[in-house]
């Protein structure tokens, strides 16, 4: 027999589609192990106001078709201090949990890690379009995102086709380039700029346009990631030193809603019934991943401390594409 008998859910950071599957099977499989679920409202801000609902099974029927979360998020900036951390801390004792599952990114989970050393028991649920969690290959909104970003690279190229001209397309993804890689290779690039990669500059976007033009390209399409960002600077620096008409689109939060595409509500499902069976089993402070092609549990400190190498290879393949 489990010894866990109440636990809470919240989703914090930036919304990710899918985060309601994996609101769906935490709620789901702890039910089944007659586990009752408290859901908190707008993240950690929630939790510190008393935002608090009862999950039953019903309550989360018909959610995993929609993108956003259902429990809604929040970034609150008394969590980042030690008094609101204390009394977060406080406040799940008061509630008489036994386990808080936070889905949501970095920030999310480095609260999670904060709410711990308070005697919090936390579990981690990776929930951000960026991808940006070492220690994970994945996190849930990332594939819709991919997605919903090749869908509006599709409608751009035919404009862009049309009309002769060249495209710049802003994506979505922090301080990480792996949006704008997969959206890059996904909808024919011919040119990715990403926060990893600094020796990739306007001028060299030029050259690279310049010679693919010269090889019979009548249009052209250029990927910048978020973290790198000036794109309606690159547009005007293109259109003035070519004479190519350049025009930017800044997708931005069109990214981060819609409906889930059955890999994020895959991995949501299964993350989130992993988490609940990993506290059945006494496991606690911990985050779940999928690394490797199987979803596995890390210690929530040694998680948050992976350092993954930027792998060049996404981006070579991405311009021996292009040519
Ligand atoms: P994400 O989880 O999507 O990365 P944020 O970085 O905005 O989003 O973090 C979400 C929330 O998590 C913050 O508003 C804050 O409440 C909490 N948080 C982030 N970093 C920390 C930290 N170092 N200590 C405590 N709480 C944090
Ligand atoms: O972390 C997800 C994300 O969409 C990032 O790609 C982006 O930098 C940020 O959140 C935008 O945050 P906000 O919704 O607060 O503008």
């Amino acid at each position: 027999m489990s010894n866990v008998k109440k636990i809470g859910v919240l989703t914090s950071g930036g919304d990710a589609p899918g985060m309601n599957a994996a609101i769906r099977a935490v709620v789901r499989t702890a039910i089944h192990n007659n586990i009752h679920v408290t859901g908190i409202k707008r993240g950690y801000d929630g939790l510190l106001n008393g935002e608090f609902m009862d999950l039953d099974a019903s309550s989360v029927s018909s959610i995993m078709y929609r993108g956003g979360t259902v429990l809604l998020t929040a970034r609150c900036p008394e969590m980042m201090t030690e008094e609101g951390q204390k009394k977060a801390a406080n406040i799940y004792k008061v509630l008489g949990l036994d386990a808080l599952v936070v889905i949501g990114g970095d920030g999310s989970l480095h609260g999670a890690q904060a709410l711990m050393k308070f005697g919090v028991n936390v579990m981690g649920i990776p929930g951000t379009i960026d991808l940006d969690l070492d220690c994970t290959d994945y996190t849930i909104g990332f594939d819709t995102a991919v997605n919903t970003g090749m869908e509006a690279i599709n409608r751009i190229r035919d404009t862009s086709c049309s009309h002769e001209r060249c495209s710049i397309v802003e994506v979505m993804g922090r301080n990480a380039g792996f949006i704008a890689l997969w959206c890059g290779i996904t909808g024919g690039s011919e040119e990715i700029l990403i926060p990893e990669k600094p020796d990739i500059n306007n001028d060299s976007v030029v050259k690279q346009i310049l010679q693919n033009r010269s090889l019979g390209k009548t249009h052209n399409l250029v990927i910048v990631a978020e973290g790198v960002g000036g794109s309606q600077e690159l547009a005007e620096h293109i259109e003035s030193v070519t004479g190519i008409q350049t025009r930017a689109t800044i997708l931005g939060h069109l990214q981060r809603g819609g409906v889930p595409t059955a890999i994020d509500r895959m991995h949501a499902s299964m993350m989130g019934y992993n988490t609940v069976k990993a506290l059945i089993e006494g496991k606690i402070n911990r985050v779940m991943v999928y690394r490797d092609g199987k979803y596995d549990d890390l210690d929530l400190n040694e998680a948050l401390d992976c350092k993954r190498e930027y792998d060049n290879t996404l981006y070579e393949i991405s311009k021996i594409l292009a040519i």
